[in-house]
């Protein structure tokens, strides 16, 4: 029998005494207004037909339920909420079963915790990640979670936002049974039987209280919780929040606790790092739609080349290996091609000093890996990635042994930090199969790939390139051809402005702190002591010739490098490293070697207070950000947030720069602009996209197509 045949968002059949209620919103059956209203009138077709005995929850297509519809968020509420369904679910006065496959997720899993019996099918997964869109489960699975698998179970999930397994969540409790082979359908109908057959009653989370009767260990994980997230999780709002609900189920009864959450998951739905969060969420599945990834299919590939073995052609050899790949590495010599090799086992070799990798693992892995040191050991492979010495002539001298040697229809792609790609490509015969894949150090670890298209390249090489990344679990973003491409082109703005601060007044020390406290990880001179300073003096003395004679130069960097201070390398850069230790302490040495510069430079120091230092750098930052979107350098604003997010370390709670500067206002930022540029016009020139965004009273998020 069909029942209410207009259900659009959820299907209702009846079979055998059980209703199926089928959720169907495509892809991922987000729980938007239609599907909770049509929730609600299953639960209430299924209570008024007397035929009906019990209540099945399936999901169609490949999930079970991802979760509340996130683009509702931040919009006016739509009723019945997202609470009120799971409330309804539960109060049902018939047996209802949630079989799960595919993803349980957020508000999805707590609909699942509101049914009276949970079924999953091998392979599913189950999380609660609100947690990392800055929030909290505001659906009763604060409440829920503790009674049904413990407080320490659930702050776990929470905390962590990790997706669990059918076994994990079958050994805490979280489930009542995993079914193999088939799907939730058949699976959930014969549960549902079986139930029905054994006379099982209505079984509601909110009356579950065999893990709470502990109450000293539930408080003593609660103290534990809050501690180790006050430490880990600095400036995030909203796993304190976490903690604070979950204890709840402890100091309240259930209907109070859901109040607790209510508000609370209020204030963490109000807060900007939600918003924050939530664009990088979309922003990161919108740098996936290149115009090229749309129009063009990928190249098929399994081989990929790797010229040079060095710092980072064994990263980029070591990612493609873990993606499963067939690599070839090409170096210049024996002795070369043996520390490419080492390199790419000292990785390896890493992991199994901590326990997450066998030797055996090693060995399969490399197994994978051919060496060389002639190009014809190139024949064949489908996608080549150059990452040799930084040098235009070597490149091209690779590159017409690449064009010699390789197949028709190979991808010829450079690991080049600054050089043109267009020049590049233009040395070959085959332009169009040239491509830019900027990897980050260490390749093997970090998520950015920006994906540089020179100008006569095909659609289908960039549509290659990013599905190049997403095997090897990066996230590209597409960038046009420029000095430093998107990344590295504003790096270098930001990191100027933070020299000059130092050299008016600020101490480096002062300078990281501030970066630190805004939610970076490192401050720019941390971060510069870790690289090696080396590598940007190189660059600083490589330029020298070609810098603009007015532009303001800090020299202290070259003060440093002069007396052998490379940074944690040599023990001493901007902090000393005593012992081979990785963090850094104050040298007095150092701020006598910048006080003499400033002196040098005829500056008076003056102070700087913590929020003009972040003003400026984000200044900087952001009017750049704007000059390589207004260039069409990057696609959109959302592009360079994610370089930043995934590449730079910025604090993905502020969504990106350009997010930040939508978030300050565009207006304060260009005041800030045009009063630097009182002091120094060459330098702080208000981009003319963020003049013209000021101006009609737009911002940088008017130009991110998506909703
Ligand atoms: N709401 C709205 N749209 C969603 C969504 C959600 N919860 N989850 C995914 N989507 C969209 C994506 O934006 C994407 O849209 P486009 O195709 O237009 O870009 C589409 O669905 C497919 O998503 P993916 O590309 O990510 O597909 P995938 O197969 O790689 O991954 C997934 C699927 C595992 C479900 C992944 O999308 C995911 O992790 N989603 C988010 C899950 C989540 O965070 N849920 C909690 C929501 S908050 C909540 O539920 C709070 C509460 O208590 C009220
Ligand atoms: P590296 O100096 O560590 O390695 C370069 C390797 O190339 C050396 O092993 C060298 O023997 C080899 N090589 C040189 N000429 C060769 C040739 N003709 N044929 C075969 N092999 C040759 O340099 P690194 O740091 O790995 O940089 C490589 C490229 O990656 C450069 O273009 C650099 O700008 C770029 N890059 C570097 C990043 C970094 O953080 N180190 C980040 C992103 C890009």
């Amino acid at each position: 029998m069909e029942l209410g045949e207009s259900a659009a968002y959820v299907r209702r059949e009846v079979q055998a005494r059980v209703l199926i209620a089928t959720i169907t919103n495509p892809p991922v059956n987000a729980l938007g207004a239609d599907v909770r209203r049509e929730l609600v009138a299953a639960i209430e077709a299924a209570e008024a037909d007397e035929t009906v005995e019990a209540v099945l929850l399936v999901g169609a297509g490949k999930n079970f339920i991802a979760g509340a519809d996130i683009r509702e968020f931040g919009k006016a509420p739509r009723q019945p909420s997202l609470p009120e369904v799971c409330e309804r679910i539960e109060q049902c006065q018939k047996p209802v079963i949630a079989a799960i496959h595919g993803v349980a997720l957020g508000g999805g899993l707590e609909i699942a915790l509101a049914a009276h019996y949970r079924l999953a099918v091998a392979g599913a997964r189950m999380g609660l990640p609100e947690v990392h869109l800055g929030l909290l489960p505001g659906a009763g699975g604060t409440q829920r979670a503790p009674r049904l698998i413990g407080v320490p179970a659930a702050l776990d999930m929470m905390l962590s936002g990790r997706q669990i397994d059918t076994e994990e969540a079958l050994a805490i409790g979280l489930i009542d049974r995993i079914a193999t082979g088939g799907d939730a359908y058949t699976h959930g109908l014969a549960y549902a039987q079986e139930l029905l057959s054994s006379r099982a009653p209505v079984r509601r989370t909110r009356n579950a209280d065999r893990h709470l009767t502990d109450r000293d260990a539930s408080r003593a994980a609660i103290a534990a919780a809050r501690a180790d997230t006050a430490k880990k999780t600095r400036g995030l709002f909203s796993p304190l929040k976490i903690v604070e609900t979950v204890e709840a189920t402890l100091e309240q009864s259930f209907e109070q606790g859901l109040l607790t959450e209510r508000n609370l998951f209020a204030q963490c739905m109000a807060s900007p790092q939600r918003a924050g969060l939530i664009h990088a969420f979309f922003a990161e599945r919108e740098v996936l739609k290149a115009p090229e990834t749309r129009d063009a299919k990928p190249r098929p590939f399994a081989h990929i080349g790797v010229v040079g073995g060095g710092t980072m052609g064994a990263g980029i050899a070591v990612a493609a290996l873990d993606a499963g790949l067939l690599v070839t590495m090409i170096e210049r010599d024996d002795a070369s091609l043996a520390s490419g090799r080492a390199n790419i086992a000292k990785v390896y070799d890493g992991l199994i000093a901590r326990g997450r990798m066998s030797e055996q693992d090693k060995e399969n892995l490399l197994a994978r890996w051919t060496g060389g040191t002639t190009y014809d050991a190139l024949a064949t492979v489908d996608i080549v990635i150059e990452a040799v010495f930084e040098d235009m002539a070597v490149k091209r001298a690779v590159f017409s042994e690449l064009d010699r040697v390789c197949k028709p229809g190979a991808v010829l792609a450079t690991n080049t930090s600054y050089l043109d790609v267009n020049e590049l490509a233009a040395s070959v015969s085959r332009p169009g199969d040239v491509i830019g894949l900027h990897f980050f150090s260490p390749a093997n670890i970090m998520k950015l790939l920006e994906v540089v298209v020179p100008k006569q390249v095909s659609a289908d090489v960039v549509a290659t390139a990013f599905a190049l990344a997403s095997k090897l679990r990066k996230v590209p973003v597409r960038a046009g051809v420029c000095d430093g491409f998107i990344g590295n082109r504003i790096l270098a703005r930001y990191r100027t402005a933070a020299d000059y601060m130092m050299e008016d007044g600020a101490s480096p020390y002062q300078i990281d702190k501030a970066i630190r406290e805004f939610g970076y990880p490192m401050g720019p001179f941390e971060v510069s002591d870790l690289a090696g300073g080396d590598i940007g003096w190189a660059t600083r003395k490589r330029r020298a010739a070609t810098r603009a004679p007015d532009e303001r130069y800090v020299q202290i960097a070259d003060r440093l490098c002069e007396r052998g201070r490379f940074g944690q390398k040599t023990g001493r850069g901007f902090y000393l490293y005593p012992n081979g230790s990785r963090t850094g302490s104050v040298d007095p040495e150092v701020e006598a070697i910048v006080e003499a510069e400033r002196q040098r430079a005829g500056i008076s120091p003056r102070t700087f207070t913590n929020d003009e230092i972040i003003r400026r750098y984000m200044a900087a930052m952001i009017n750049e950000g704007a000059n390589v979107v207004h260039e069409q350098i990057a696609l959109r604003p959302l592009d360079v947030d994610i370089i930043f997010l995934s590449g730079y370390g910025f604090p993905r709670h502020r969504g990106g720069p350009m997010k930040y500067a939508d978030s300050v206002g565009l207006k304060t930022v260009v005041d800030d602009i045009r009063e630097f540029a009182k002091e120094d016009p060459v330098f702080w020139k208000p981009s003319p996209l963020l003049a013209q965004l000021v101006e009609s009273g737009a911002d940088f998020s008017s130009l991110n197509q998506y909703a």
